[in-house]
């Protein structure tokens, strides 16, 4: 990670009608870091994630990518719904590589970056099923796979890997840390498992019950790889649980 700002957030204000989701967030994530964000259910995640890539109009604040508006039509940026969705015309391959097509890149290097992360995630057997055809863990990974070929600088998951099989999981887990490491992005990643946040992250905030705001910043120093057993580890963990505890 570098000192570098790399997303910076200012003054976030988003209402729904009456209903005051987020309530003026600031914060900052470095060039290359690894931001973990967890929070109780409603609390504005994914409306959070949803003002980052523009879906949704702001109410008062700022956002910027490398020093400018944060813009996914200008700027290299990819989104892992919390609702997984692939195209039923295109196959796995072509799903894939999808995002790679509409940037006009070169049909050769498409091939090989799909070619990499379908063995990454597992689906080079898959390569030329259609969506109807395959479990929804594995229309998950197709859809992991299409955000991981971009390379994009900045990656934003939300509950991700929240339904696969723990085994499929943790093995995504590391793929993504290696990934991370490889292409420098930065990630903003959501999740309700606080375990997975503290093994993934270089920081994690936690954010309050709505009007919500940032309950803490706490950044996390473990040595990689990380082992959920270490005492340091858990110290942490229940350190997270105790501040998002709301009984
Ligand atoms: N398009 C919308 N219109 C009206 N209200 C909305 C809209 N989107 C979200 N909300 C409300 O805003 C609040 C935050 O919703 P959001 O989906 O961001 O929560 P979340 O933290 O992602 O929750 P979860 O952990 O369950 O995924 C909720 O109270 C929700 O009902
Ligand atoms: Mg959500």
């Amino acid at each position: 990670m570098s000192e570098e700002v790399k997303v910076s957030v200012k003054n976030l204000t988003k209402s729904f009608g009456d209903l005051l989701v987020l309530n003026d967030i600031s914060f900052d994530v470095k060039d290359h870091e690894f931001l973990c964000i967890v929070g109780p259910t409603g609390c504005g995640k994914t409306t959070f994630l949803n003002s980052l890539t523009k879906l949704y109009d702001i109410d008062a604040g700022t956002i910027t990518l490398g020093g400018q508006p944060i813009d996914p039509k200008k700027q290299n940026i990819a989104y892992i719904f919390q609702e997984y969705s692939t195209m039923e015309w295109l196959t796995v391959e072509e799903n894939i590589g999808y995002g790679l097509r509409i940037k006009h890149v070169d049909p050769a290097i498409i091939k090989e970056r799909v070619a990499n992360v379908m063995e990454i995630v597992g689906l080079t057997k898959y390569a030329n099923y259609y969506p109807r055809q395959l479990s929804a863990s594995m229309l998950q990974r197709v859809v992991i796979a299409r955000a991981f070929a971009v390379e994009p600088e900045l990656l934003l998951m939300d509950e991700p890997y929240g339904q696969l099989d723990l085994q499929l999981k943790y093995h995504l887990e590391d793929e993504l840390l290696n990934l991370w490491k490889k292409t420098g992005t930065t990630v903003i990643f959501i999740t309700h498992n606080i375990e997975e946040a503290v093994y993934l992250s270089d920081r994690i905030l936690v954010l309050t019950n709505k009007p919500t705001k940032i309950k803490q910043s706490l950044p996390n120093n473990l040595p990689r790889p990380r082992k959920v057993s270490d005492p340091d580890f858990i110290k942490l963990r229940n350190e997270v649980t105790d501040l998002i505890k709301w009984w």
